[in-house]
């Protein structure tokens, strides 16, 4: 599979245009590493009835199949219910794999906070599920019913090197589910995270260069799929925001730089937005982005450039300079048109964003009969940027009382209109077999063929 993903990338980097560069993922396939040797969790001192703790196990598995000196291995949780009572913490580790097939449920009594699960440096890595029903469950609700939202947020790597993660669920963070953080070469894909309705419950984070992201469900109320500052080559794909904040670029605040970005069918069902790039003042450059292929429904907001967020406390300096971007093709109908823009492109004054493209932007108010679009300091094409080459580009608020032609999109048949709140527990999802309408994931999900 990894063989093939890499033929697909190689199609996929010269149509992306330098979006994406080179391959991503490990570099050893995982029956390789398995053929080497196993460190099965049980052997460990493990048990798959939920009783005893796995993540001393896991760490010593990891010793004799993974660290720096046992390397080209796999970690194997089986099939079955764990308990986690230590965090884990895993570095170093060169070719080897974790392969997650049963669920690892977070013990309540430990208030540590930090990561249930961190992989930081290292290469060649592999955190998978083989049947695609593994799962690690962080029970947040019961921490979030009485009010407390600071603790552990389940999966981070960072500093690894040439790896993917794939096929497994994150469900019911205390606080966000997936942090990625530097070096390189990563791709995740085939996954379900589901989350409480409530902020400060990120799907997935990433700030990174050199990676696909692919194929992701996230259902929360909070950034679905992020990209933060010092992000360069990156493609996202088939991301499904089911009830969710929104995909996101930011908060971006001092030297930033986000570039070579391209995010592609992006489906938003009843989220705050369908794409919000943020900042407040601050510096730095945001460049050659191309957002395509959106469908959005019921969403707050939904095309939301916004330098002077309000939620962020203002940053020093004249503000983010936002160059050649483009939004294209988007599709669907945003809650309340009349108050909340459809398309909103607020730029700084000092700093004015240049070359944007606003290509059929088709969306249309749910409630009321017509649609402000609003932009501020910005120039480029389309809708109600400013076309001369002004310094000091003029604001434009639009009107539109009558339906785009052609806005109406297809749906997902699991949209559904009622949250998960923050009160009960969240089932594990199945993860789903389509990411967007009418597209199948990349790479088969692990689990089709058994
Ligand atoms: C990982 O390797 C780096 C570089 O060799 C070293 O500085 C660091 O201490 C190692 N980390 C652990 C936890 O062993
Ligand atoms: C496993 O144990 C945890 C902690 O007690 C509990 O929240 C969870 O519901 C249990 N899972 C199953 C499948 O019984
Ligand atoms: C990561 O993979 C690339 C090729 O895809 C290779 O050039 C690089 O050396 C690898 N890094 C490590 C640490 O193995
Ligand atoms: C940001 O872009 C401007 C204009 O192209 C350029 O002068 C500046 O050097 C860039 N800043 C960084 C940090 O790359
Ligand atoms: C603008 O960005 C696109 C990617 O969206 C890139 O292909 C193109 O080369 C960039 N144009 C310039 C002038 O840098
Ligand atoms: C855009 O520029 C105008 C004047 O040039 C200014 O009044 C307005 O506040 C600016 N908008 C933002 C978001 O800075
Ligand atoms: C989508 O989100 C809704 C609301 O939280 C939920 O009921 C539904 O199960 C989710 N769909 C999937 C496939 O997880």
């Amino acid at each position: 599979m990894h063989f093939y993903s890499n033929l697909l990338l190689v199609v996929l980097a010269t149509v992306a245009n330098g979006q994406l560069i080179g391959s991503v993922g490990p570099l050893t396939s995982s029956s390789d590493k398995a053929a080497i040797k196993t460190c099965n969790v049980l052997d460990y001192g493990a048990t798959n009835d939920n009783t005893t703790d796995v993540g001393q196990p896991i760490i010593d598995a990891f010793a004799d199949c993974g660290s720096p000196d046992t390397s080209g291995a796999v970690v194997y949780v089986p099939e079955g219910d764990y308990l986690l009572d230590t965090w884990v913490h895993l570095s170093n580790g060169t070719t080897w794999a974790l392969q997650l097939d049963g669920v690892i449920y977070r013990n309540s009594s430990p208030s540590l906070e930090g990561y249930m699960f961190t992989i930081s440096d290292g290469s060649d890595f592999e955190l998978f599920g083989s049947t695609s029903e593994g799962a690690i469950q962080g029970s947040g609700y019961l921490y979030h019913m009485q009010g407390d939202y600071e603790g552990p947020r389940i999966l981070s790597v960072s500093g690894v090197e040439n790896w993917s993660v794939h096929d497994i669920a994150l469900v019911d963070a205390h606080m966000f589910h997936f942090v990625i953080s530097g070096a390189t070469n990563r791709e995740v894909y085939n996954m379900a995270i589901r989350g409480g309705d409530s902020g400060g419950l990120d799907g997935i984070d990433v700030s990174a260069t050199k990676f696909w992201i692919h194929d992701i469900e996230v259902t929360n109320k909070d950034e679905c799929v992020m990209t933060k500052a010092g992000t360069q080559n990156a493609l996202f794909e088939n991301i499904y925001c089911n009830w969710s904040g929104r995909c996101a670029m930011g908060s971006l605040d001092s030297n930033d730089l986000v570039s070579d970005v391209t995010y592609r069918n992006i489906y938003s069902w009843s989220s705050n937005q369908m794409m919000m790039i943020k900042s407040n003042g601050g510096s730095g450059n945001v460049s050659n982005i191309l957002f395509e292929e959106f469908i959005g429904h019921s969403n707050a907001y939904s095309l939301d450039l916004d330098s002077v967020w309000s939620s962020m406390d203002p940053v020093d300096g004249d503000g983010i300079f936002y160059t050649n971007i483009t939004f294209k093709n988007w599709y669907g109908d945003a809650t309340d048109g009349e108050t909340r823009a459809p398309i909103r492109v607020i730029c700084p004054s000092s700093v004015p964003c240049t070359d944007i493209t606003l290509d059929k932007i088709n969306l249309w108010t749910d409630e009321g009969g017509y649609e402000e679009y609003l932009c501020e300091n910005a120039s480029g094409s389309g809708y109600c940027l400013d076309t001369s080459d002004s310094s000091s580009p003029a604001a434009t608020t639009q009107y539109i009382n009558t339906a785009p032609v052609s806005y109406s999109a297809a749906t997902m048949t699991a949209d559904s209109t009622t949250a998960f709140g923050t009160a009960a527990s969240i089932p594990i999802p199945t993860i789903p077999t389509s990411f967007y309408p009418g597209a199948t994931p990349i790479s088969a999900l692990a689990g089709s063929s058994s």
